[in-house]
This record gives structure tokens, C-alpha cells and sequence, in this order.
């Protein structure tokens, strides 16, 4: 996994802007994977920003979505169809129709999953799966112990998941509970990984990600499997690796290895 450790929130969301618009740019009708959460707000607001100010166009681009909350219909409030509405879609030149996440209100979640992965695979596969971590490792809401082999699926939530989801709904017990989610597999097939992290609370789950066991336990930790997996890290959430000097040899500020294109 290529670890770039950046000095703090900010430079690491550029980082990561950085490496979503040279796909966007070298190849315009890309299909590019995408993540909700608070992590990602600040990376929308910098590709809003270039789309505006340096003319990136997202015409051609198509997107998925890791996942969606069960019961919510798209227009909820707070459901991730609306989050990515606001946050991103309606900010740039994104045709809706090369947009999607699973449904959330389908009658028959299992089938929406099934119907989900499909549409992934007839769009030619995801290009670049763009991550968060949950202070569990989770990725999209493969939580702890989800099967690596894993496929679009619903999940129940944990209580943790659900606490720190909370902050988005009026009472706990209105945060959902279950989710349609990207899986593991499904996650790994993407041709490139790219995972953005920051803030102290990241801290640990990043270390078991880059540096621990692969396990269910750490789901991210499967991200050790591919060969194309970035993670993009302020100082906070990089505090917990024990090779960060070896990280920041190779890759100096965060930049490409000398080997890599820059
Ligand atoms: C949601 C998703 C989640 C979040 C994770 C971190 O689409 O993929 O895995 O990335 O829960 O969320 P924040 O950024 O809010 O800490």
C-alpha cells in the first residue's frame, strides 16, 4: 500500500483532489467509486472548487456509491442520495443518470444488492474506489468481521457505526440501523483504491489497516490486498504507524516515489 503522509488536513484533502482529477483528466469517462461521511466533505468541496475554477468536468465521468442507508428513500434528508447531492453532484457539470447508489427503499434490499453489483459490472468495473475509514476499520459498512469475500449486501450497523452517524438525525434511535453496502470483493475489484483519512480518531484504525494483521477484524486491512491501494493521511491520523519514516523515504511530502508518475 503506498502511504502519504501529509502535514495536516487540508494538504492531505489536496493530495487526494490531486490524484481523483489526473484520472478525471487522462480519461474523462472514467467510473470513479464513491464514499460518504465527514472525511469526504472537505474533498467535494476541493473537486467542486477545481471544477469551477480550472474547468475539471465530470460530463462523462459515472459514479457509484459504497452504500445507502435501508429505508431512506433518495429524497430523505439524510439519506446518502441527497448527501451526495449537496455535497457534490449539484457542484459540478455530472450528468444525474451516470450517478448511482444502491436504493435504499427498494421492496427487496437483497435484490437491489444483487441488481447493484450488476450495474457496476456493466459499467466496465470502478476505475478508483474512493474511501473513509470507521474508527473500527470499517470501509463502506463492511464492519468488523464481514467476510473479505464479500459482495454488495445489506449490513446491520454496529452501535458504534450508528453513534458516530448519529450527529446526521434527531435521535439515535432514528439512525438506522441497516445499510446496502459495497462489499469487500466487490471493493478489491476496483482497479485502484484510494483512502482518504484524517484526525487523531482515524489513528488507530489506519494502523490496523497499513501495518496490522489482514482480518476480518480490520476491514480495511484488506485494502493490503490490492495492488493499487493509496492511503492519504494528515499527521493525526498517520500517529499511530510505527514506519512512518520509512513511508516518508519513499514518499517524500507525500509525493510520488521516484518511480511513479508524478
Ligand atoms: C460511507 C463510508 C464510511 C465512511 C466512514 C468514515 O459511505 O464509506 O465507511 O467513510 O464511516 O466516516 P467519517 O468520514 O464521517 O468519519
Amino acid at each position: 500500500m503506498k502511504v502519504l503522509i501529509l502535514d495536516n488536513a487540508e494538504a492531505a484533502v489536496r493530495r487526494a483532489a490531486d490524484i481523483v482529477a489526473r484520472l478525471v483528466g487522462d480519461r474523462p469517462r472514467c467510473v470513479l467509486g464513491l464514499a460518504t461521511g465527514g472525511t469526504m466533505l472537505p474533498l467535494y468541496d476541493e473537486l467542486g472548487r477545481r471544477h469551477v475554477s480550472d474547468g475539471l468536468s465530470f460530463a462523462q465521468v459515472a459514479t457509484f456509491n459504497l452504500d445507502e442507508y435501508i429505508g431512506l428513500p433518495p429524497d430523505h434528508a439524510c439519506s446518502y442520495h441527497t448527501y451526495m447531492r449537496e455535497a457534490f453532484f449539484d457542484r459540478i457539470d455530472i450528468d444525474p443518470a451516470r450517478t448511482h447508489l444502491p436504493r435504499g427503499d427498494a421492496d427487496d434490499p437483497q435484490a437491489e444488492s444483487l441488481a447493484y453489483e450488476a450495474r457496476i459490472a456493466d459499467a466496465g468495473g470502478i476505475d478508483l474506489q474512493v474511501l473513509g475509514i470507521g474508527q473500527n476499520g470499517h470501509i463502506g459498512f463492511n464492519e468488523p468481521t464481514s467476510s473479505l469475500g464479500s459482495r454488495t449486501r445489506i449490513k446491520t450497523l454496529t452501535d458504534d457505526t450508528r453513534r458516530a452517524n448519529r450527529r446526521f438525525f434527531d435521535t439515535f434511535d432514528q439512525t438506522p440501523r441497516h445499510a446496502i453496502t459495497m462489499g469487500i470483493a466487490t471493493i478489491l475489484q476496483s482497479r485502484a483504491c484510494l483512502l482518504l483519512a484524517t484526525g487523531a480518531a482515524k489513528a488507530e484504525a489506519v494502523a490496523g489497516m497499513v501495518e496490522g494483521p489482514l482480518s476480518a477484524a480490520c476491514p480495511a486491512s484488506a485494502l493490503q490486498l490490492h495492488a493499487d491501494a493509496t492511503a492519504v493521511l494528515d499527521r493525526d491520523a498517520a500517529a499511530a504507524l510505527t514506519l512512518v519514516d520509512y513511508y516518508e523515504t519513499v514518499h517524500p511530502g507525500g509525493r510520488e516515489s521516484v518511480f511513479d508518475r508524478t
